[in-house]
This record gives structure tokens, C-alpha cells and sequence, in this order.
């Protein structure tokens, strides 16, 4: 049993900064895609997807490959259009992408010939932000992230999860409400990957944004998540949702290994491991 618990008061006590801005908001109503397939048809990708969220929010999709996480994804990103529904951001359609919300990648896809602090500034010199105020912005997220120290370093010279770090810092820097991320931990060694979850939960309760979050691992998705969709496949749906608050005992332990050797995060991995399993095979069997 993890000892640590979340203080009840402890939203209510946060600092100004951490509090929620109050308009905003990304609602997902009824969302569908379809895919036209190679040799005519057409894919069915995602059906009636459904979901809300608030600042503060972590939400992590979960589920078996093909089952519609990164078109999910990519719909809120504003990279590509749906067949029906709605994507709302504080009231207003997602057409295309926009600064309020910005995308980490598994492949980081940095700029190599830019060092690392001109990578995390790219964006803002792109929309013309002026030199002192986009190099001060960046310094400001590469110490978020604990990399000021390497503002200087050539990209080819930092290991695999400092560029991950350094993703996360181009993506905060032009201070976005939502933090879209697609499997941004999969490439990595274990030791790291524990290391960088810690840190987007500092993060996500330092800035209050709203993150949407994929990833393959049972156990990353249940730390994490605020809540967890379980997505299944053809159509791509959400088959489960769980309200969590592992990450918030997080927050208030610092203790990684006593919140993930918690009974109840156990007894949640296994029934979740469960799910993926059983549609795994429903799949197989309508095969
Ligand atoms: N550009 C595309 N054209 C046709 N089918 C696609 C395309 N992208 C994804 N799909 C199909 O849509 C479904 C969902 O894919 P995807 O969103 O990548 O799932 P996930 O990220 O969960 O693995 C899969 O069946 C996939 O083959
Ligand atoms: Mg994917």
C-alpha cells in the first residue's frame, strides 16, 4: 500500500500560476474517420469518439496497435480531417494545426544542424518573435526540463532522453493549453523512460495544462493518466475509461516505486492487461 495520498486541499492551495485558465477547454464530440484503403473500401479508424478535457487533465490512450490512438491524435493536432463530428478548443472547430497546442513525437525530429537551444526557439522565431524574448523563453523551458546546462550542445551530442527533453521543451515553449504527445517514451531505455515520466508529471502539475498522451505500456498509462481510455480496434474506439490519481500521489511523494507498487495500481495493471488481452483475441477469432 502506497502511504503517500494526495492532500484533498492541495489543487484549492496551489499557487496562482498553477491554476486552470478559465476558458479553456477541448471537447470531442461523436469524432469519426475513415480511411480510404489501398485497393478501394475504406478503413473505419475511429467511431463516436467521445471526450472531454479540462486543465489539468492527463489524458493517456491505451490499446493495441492499429486502434486509432495516433489518428486520434492527429485530428486534434489539426493535422488531418475527420469524416464527422467535432473538435472543439475553448468553444472555437480545429481546423489545422495552431500554436495552443504543441505535438512531441516519439522521433523527436530535431534539427540537427541548430543547437539545442535554437531548437527549442524554432518555433517562435518562426513566428517572428523577437531574438531576446524567444532565447529568454527557451532558457526558461530548458531549465524546466533541467537541460539549461546543455543550451549550447550540439543535438548530435546529447544521449536519446535529453532529446526527448529537449521535444518537451520546444513543445512547451510557445506555452500551449494542450501537449499532444504520440509514444514520446517508446524509443527509450527503461532507467530513462521512468525518469522523463516523472518529469512530464512535474510538468503537467507545474503548468496545469491539458495533456493528451499515448504510449503501449500498461504501466506508463496508469501513472500518468488522470484518465484512461482503452481504445480497441475496427472500428477505433474507446471500449474503457478510468479516473486515476496515481500521478497526483506522485506529485506529493516523489516516490515512483511506491506509487507503482501500490495494490491498487497492481490490481489495475493486471485487469487492464486483462481488457487489452481479451480484445486482442476477439480480434483474432473475427479474423
Ligand atoms: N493514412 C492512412 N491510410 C489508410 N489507413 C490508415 C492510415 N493511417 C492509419 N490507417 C489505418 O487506421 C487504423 C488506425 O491507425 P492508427 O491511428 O495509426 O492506430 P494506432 O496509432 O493506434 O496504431 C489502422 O487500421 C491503420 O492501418
Ligand atoms: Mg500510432
Amino acid at each position: 500500500m502506497c502511504r503517500c495520498r494526495m492532500r484533498p486541499d492541495r489543487v484549492a492551495d496551489a499557487p496562482v500560476h498553477n491554476r486552470p485558465a478559465l476558458m479553456s477547454k477541448l471537447e470531442i464530440h461523436q469524432l469519426s474517420v475513415h480511411y480510404a484503403a489501398t485497393g478501394g473500401g475504406s478503413v473505419h479508424a475511429l467511431s463516436d469518439i467521445d471526450l472531454s478535457l479540462d486543465p489539468g487533465d492527463f489524458v493517456v490512450a491505451l490499446g493495441a496497435s492499429g486502434c486509432g490512438k495516433t489518428t486520434l491524435l492527429s485530428c486534434i493536432a489539426g493535422f488531418m480531417q475527420y469524416s464527422s463530428g467535432q473538435i472543439l478548443l475553448d468553444g472555437e472547430v480545429v481546423t489545422g494545426p495552431g500554436a495552443e497546442r504543441g505535438v512531441v513525437f516519439q522521433k523527436h525530429a530535431l534539427m540537427p544542424w541548430l543547437d539545442v537551444v535554437a531548437n527549442v526557439e524554432f518555433g517562435l522565431r518562426m513566428r517572428g518573435v523577437d531574438r531576446a524574448t524567444r532565447r529568454a523563453t527557451a532558457l526558461d523551458k530548458l531549465r524546466l526540463v533541467g537541460l539549461e546546462k546543455f543550451a549550447h550542445s550540439p543535438i548530435y551530442q546529447i544521449s536519446g532522453g535529453m532529446q526527448q527533453r529537449v521535444g518537451l521543451a520546444r513543445a512547451l515553449a510557445s506555452d500551449p493549453e494542450v501537449m499532444l504527445m504520440d509514444e514520446p517514451l517508446g524509443a527509450l531505455d527503461a532507467l530513462t523512460r521512468e525518469q522523463i515520466q516523472e518529469l512530464i508529471l512535474e510538468l503537467w502539475w507545474e503548468t496545469r495544462k491539458m495533456f493528451f498522451f499515448i504510449t503501449h505500456s500498461v504501466e506508463e498509462a496508469l501513472f500518468l493518466a488522470t484518465e484512461l481510455i482503452v481504445m480497441t480496434p475496427s472500428p477505433g474506439r474507446i471500449a474503457h475509461r478510468y479516473q486515476l490519481e496515481f500521478g497526483r500521489r506522485f506529485i506529493e511523494c516523489r516516490d515512483a516505486r511506491a506509487v507503482k507498487s501500490d495494490s491498487e495500481f497492481i490490481r489495475l495493471r493486471e485487469e487492464i492487461l486483462g481488457v487489452i488481452q481479451q480484445s486482442a483475441h476477439d480480434e483474432l477469432d473475427a479474423a
